[in-house]
C-alpha cells in the first residue's frame, strides 16, 4: 500500500503522473532502498515469484493511470502492484472483491482488467468514491461533463469577482478552518454544485470538491490533522476544482477504454462487465453474505496502529453530508495502538470473513502490515496464525519487506496469499 503519503496532497511520496514527466518527486524513499533491501518472498514457487513480481513495481513510482489520481483518499493501495495481482492471480471475467475497498483502487484496476468487481467499506465517502473511479461512462458524456466544469468554474469566478457572497453548509468551527477568501470561493462554487441538474455530474463535482478540502484549509496535511497558517491565493480553489474534473474525466476515458478493450465491446460506446456492486457495512462480516466459488479477495484492512480514518475526512463530512456515526462504531485496527486481545476477535472474525468470501477454488490476497499490539510490533504472519488455522484457511505464499519508514524499520508490509485448505492442497 503507497502508505507513505506525501503531507497536503495526500499521494504516495514519488508518485508522480505523465503530467509531471514521470520523475520521482524529490523525498522519495524507494521500500526497496531500505537498509539490508529485505525483500522475502516465500512458499509455492510460481505463486511466491508472482508475488515478488508485482512486489517490485512498489519500489517504483505510481503510473497515474485512469483514475487513480482523483482523489487523496489516504492509505491507497500502489495501484500498479494491484493490477498486477489482479493480472496474475483471477481469470478475464471472473469475480475480485474487496470488503475494505477505500477509495476503489482494486475496483478500478479491476474493471480495466475486465472482471467482475464488488466492493464495501464503513466510510460512505469510500463507497462513493469507489462507486465515481470505477465507472465506465462514454466519450460523449465525460466531454459533457468536462465542460460543465469548465463553466461552474468560470461563473463562480465571476460572482467571485464581483464580490458575491454565499453561505457555505458548515457550521462555525469548521468555517475557521479556511482563511476568510478561501470560505468564501468555497461557499460560491458549492453553491453552482447543488444546483447542476445532472445526478452523475453532480456527484462527480461533489466528489471533486471534497478532493480539494484540504488543500485549501488551513489543516496541514491529509493525515496530519494539525492548524497551520498556510495562503492560499485568490481563484485558486476553482482552479483545482476544475483541474480535479479534468483529471476524472481523463481518467475515466482511459479506464472507460481498458474496460472495453477487456470486457469486450458489445456496442461503439458500451462494455459487458457491469458496474461494481458497493456496499456500505462491517468488512467483519461482508465476506459471509458473499457466495460465489472461485472468487479473488484483495484486500487491506486498516493497519493496527497506523491510521484514524475518520479524522481523515473531517473536513469533507459537512459538506457532503456524511454521517460517520457507524464508522466511529465500527472502525477496525486503526486505533493508534491495539490490544492484542481484540486484535485476536477481530483477526479472527476478519479471517472467517475473507475465507468465506473466497470460497472454494478462491484465493485471498490480503495486504497488511505487522500490527502495533499493547506497543510491541509483532509479525503479522504470527500475529494471524490461530485466526487463519481457525478460518480454514491455508498460507499459500508471501511476500514482505521492512515498511519504507525511516522510524519503523522494524516493520514489515506484506501480500499474504492464503487459500481455503482444499484449493491450497490442490494448488
Ligand atoms: C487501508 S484502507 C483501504 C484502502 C484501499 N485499498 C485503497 O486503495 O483506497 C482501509 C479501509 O478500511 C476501512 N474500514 C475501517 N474499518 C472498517 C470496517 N469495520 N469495515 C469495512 N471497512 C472498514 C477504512 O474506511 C478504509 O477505507
Amino acid at each position: 500500500m503507497a502508505r507513505d503519503a506525501n503531507p497536503k496532497d495526500g499521494r504516495p511520496r514519488g508518485a508522480t503522473s505523465a503530467r509531471r514527466g514521470g520523475k520521482p518527486r524529490k523525498g522519495f524513499r524507494s521500500a526497496l532502498a531500505a537498509p539490508q533491501g529485505s525483500v522475502h518472498a516465500w512458499g509455492l514457487q510460481d505463486e511466491a515469484a508472482l508475488l515478488r513480481q508485482a512486489w517490485h513495481r512498489y519500489a517504483e513510482p505510481v503510473s497515474g493511470r485512469y483514475t487513480h489520481d482523483f482523489h487523496p483518499y489516504a492509505a491507497r493501495m500502489h495501484p500498479d502492484v494491484c493490477g498486477m495481482l489482479i493480472e496474475a492471480f483471477s481469470e478475464a471475467g471472473g469475480w475480485v472483491v474487496d470488503p475494505f475497498c477505500g477509495s476503489g483502487t482494486v475496483a478500478v484496476e479491476a474493471r480495466a482488467a475486465g472482471r467482475r468487481f464488488a466492493g464495501n467499506d464503513l466510510h460512505p465517502l469510500a463507497v462513493r468514491l469507489s462507486g465515481l473511479k470505477s465507472d465506465v461512462r462514454t466519450p460523449a458524456s465525460l466531454r459533457h461533463f468536462e465542460a460543465r466544469a469548465t463553466h461552474i468554474a468560470r461563473s463562480a469566478n465571476g460572482r467571485v469577482t464581483r464580490q458575491e457572497t454565499e453561505v457555505p453548509p458548515i457550521d462555525d468551527d469548521e468555517a475557521r478552518w479556511y482563511a476568510p477568501h478561501t470560505r468564501q470561493e468555497l461557499a460560491v462554487l458549492w453553491s453552482f454544485i447543488e444546483r447542476e441538474r445532472d445526478p452523475w455530474a453532480q456527484e462527480a463535482f461533489r466528489l471533486a470538491f471534497s478532493a480539494i478540502l484540504v488543500k485549501c484549509s488551513l489543516q496541514r496535511s491529509e493525515t496530519d490533522p494539525k492548524r497551520v497558517e498556510t495562503r492560499m491565493s485568490p481563484g485558486m480553489p476553482l482552479r483545482l476544482f476544475e483541474h480535479r474534473c479534468l483529471t476524472l474525466a481523463r481518467g475515466l476515458a482511459e479506464l472507460s477504454r481498458a474496460a472495453q478493450r477487456a470486457g469486450g465491446a458489445v456496442g461503439a460506446e458500451e462494455v459487458d462487465t457491469p458496474p461494481a456492486a458497493l456496499s456500505c457495512g462491517d468488512g467483519l462480516t461482508w465476506g459471509l453474505g458473499w457466495q460465489r466459488p472461485g472468487t479473488l479477495v484483495l484486500t487491506s484492512p486498516p493497519y493496527a496502529g497506523y491510521y484514524d480514518y475518520v479524522e481523515h475526512h473531517n473536513r469533507r463530512l459537512a459538506w457532503l453530508g456524511i454521517n460517520v456515526d457507524d464508522m466511529q462504531q465500527g472502525e477496525r485496527f486503526s486505533r493508534r495502538e491495539q490490544h492484542a486481545s481484540s486484535w485476536a476477535e477481530e483477526s479472527r472474525a476478519l479471517l472467517m470473513s475473507l475465507a468465506a468470501a473466497a470460497g472454494p477454488g478462491g484465493r485471498v490476497l490480503l495486504w497488511i502490515g505487522d500490527p502495533l499490539l499493547g506497543g510491541e510490533i509483532v509479525p503479522a504472519r504470527r500475529a494471524l496464525a490461530d485466526a487463519a488455522h481457525a478460518a480454514g484457511l491455508r498460507w499459500v505464499a508471501g511476500v514482505s519487506q521492512n515498511a519504507p519508514r525511516a522510524r519503523e524499520q522494524r516493520r514489515e508490509e506484506h501480500v499474504f496469499l492464503l487459500a481455503p485448505r482444499d484449493a491450497a492442497r490442490a494448488a
